[in-house]
């Protein structure tokens, strides 16, 4: 373990490799929210690749990767001033809890309590509600610089956004000289409690929103998918891919089908085979030849298109993120299990510990 660098005066981050820099953990402060400092970390690996991470709300704000004709592009929508998270996104990269994804009607039972949380979303509950994870201001140690590993650590309080007990969560992210994105979460509460943590980034391997993510190709290791009723939640049913257009489990052009549907925002029960070994989701782009391996120890994943993004949000450099310019990949627990018997558990115990990793792996095709 070798000590940071701390370039506390340098406040206007870019999306410029440095070809100065080595590898390692650079810190920069990135401005102020809740009367607390706000910092941004860039990992840069080996192979000089770079992921930008800030303590408000955990959020990747750039992984940068050279395409296959050398130019350096961001492959996650990000922006380079908390203002822009401040001023409230669709989760831009962020880390989402206490319970990622839909309970319905804000409301679960553990034992003869009953729990009622903000509903954010129609009628339902969405990503941990009106502050969930994203919008809060984590601990950040910088744990290592080789690989460049940044802990994140938060005390979600009992009764924060009405989840019962105190749940005491932290987040590694490792990036490795693979470009390998590690995130490997842990929690544990003194009350039983549902969790369900993820990062939603928003990936476009083009690094340019003026390209729709239809062109992309993705495959998804799940023969079955939890359909949903209009308000977005499981109808309780373990669904067949085949013969759909959900069926991504041979590599697929997203835009083959998607008109059939509307659009992908849909829980996969993946298949699992043999956690970590071959990657549950492959994502590639010709236009930059990069591709994407996600591997998980999770039961599930949310593939979401990007469907609800209308230019509303702007880039950086004024580019208007229009619908089907991004898309998540959200391992995950399935939607609303904690109202779901027969979905796997997520309710956590006292004296349990909640552990999960979730790897999303860049190379060139
Ligand atoms: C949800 C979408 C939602 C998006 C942004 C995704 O995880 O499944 O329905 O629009 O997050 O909030």
């Amino acid at each position: 373990m070798t000590t940071s660098k701390d370039i506390s005066t340098h406040t206007q981050p870019d999306n410029n490799l440095d070809n100065n820099q080595n590898f390692g953990v650079v810190k920069e402060n990135f401005g102020e929210a809740d009367n607390q400092p706000i910092y941004l970390f860039t990992l840069s690996n080996r192979k000089g690749d770079q992921v930008k991470i800030t303590n408000y709300g955990g959020i990747v704000t750039a992984w940068i990767s050279q395409d296959k004709n050398g130019n350096n592009s961001s492959i996650v929508i990000g922006y380079q001033h908390l203002d822009g998270y401040l001023a409230q996104t669709p989760y831009f990269g962020a880390l989402i809890g206490r319970f990622a994804n839909r309970i319905a009607k804000g409301k679960f039972s553990i034992g003869k309590e009953t729990y009622s949380l903000a509903v954010n979303n129609g009628e339902n509950h969405l990503h941990g509600g009106n502050k969930g994870f994203d919008k809060v201001v984590w601990d950040a140690e910088i744990i290592n610089n080789d690989p460049p590993t940044l802990l994140l650590s938060y005390l979600s309080k009992h009764g924060e956004e009405s989840y019962p007990g105190n749940l005491k969560v932290t987040v590694r992210y490792t990036f490795t000289d693979d470009n390998e994105l590690e995130i490997e979460y842990n929690a544990e509460t003194d009350k039983s409690t549902p969790v369900n943590l993820t990062n939603h980034s928003y990936f476009n391997l083009t690094g340019d929103v003026s390209n729709s993510i239809l062109n992309h190709i993705l495959m998804i290791d799940a023969d079955n998918y939890t359909p949903v009723d209009s308000t977005s939640i499981p109808t309780g049913e373990i669904k067949s891919v085949t013969g759909t257009a959900f069926d991504f489990t041979k590599p697929e052009k997203i835009g083959t089908k998607i008109n059939e549907i509307g659009g992908y925002d849909h829980n996969y029960v993946l298949n699992n085979k043999d956690n970590f070994a071959t990657p549950i989701a492959i994502l590639t782009d010709d236009i930059s030849g990069r591709k994407l391996e996600v591997f998980t120890d999770q039961p599930g994943i949310q593939f979401y298109s990007g469907n609800f993004l209308n230019g509303t949000f702007k880039t950086d450099d004024g580019k208007a993120i229009e619908k089907h310019t991004a898309l998540c990949l959200e391992t995950q627990h399935f939607p609303d299990s904690p109202n779901q018997p027969e979905f796997p558990s997520v309710i956590l115990h006292p004296g349990e510990k909640y552990h999960t990793t979730t790897k999303y792996k860049l190379s060139l095709q």
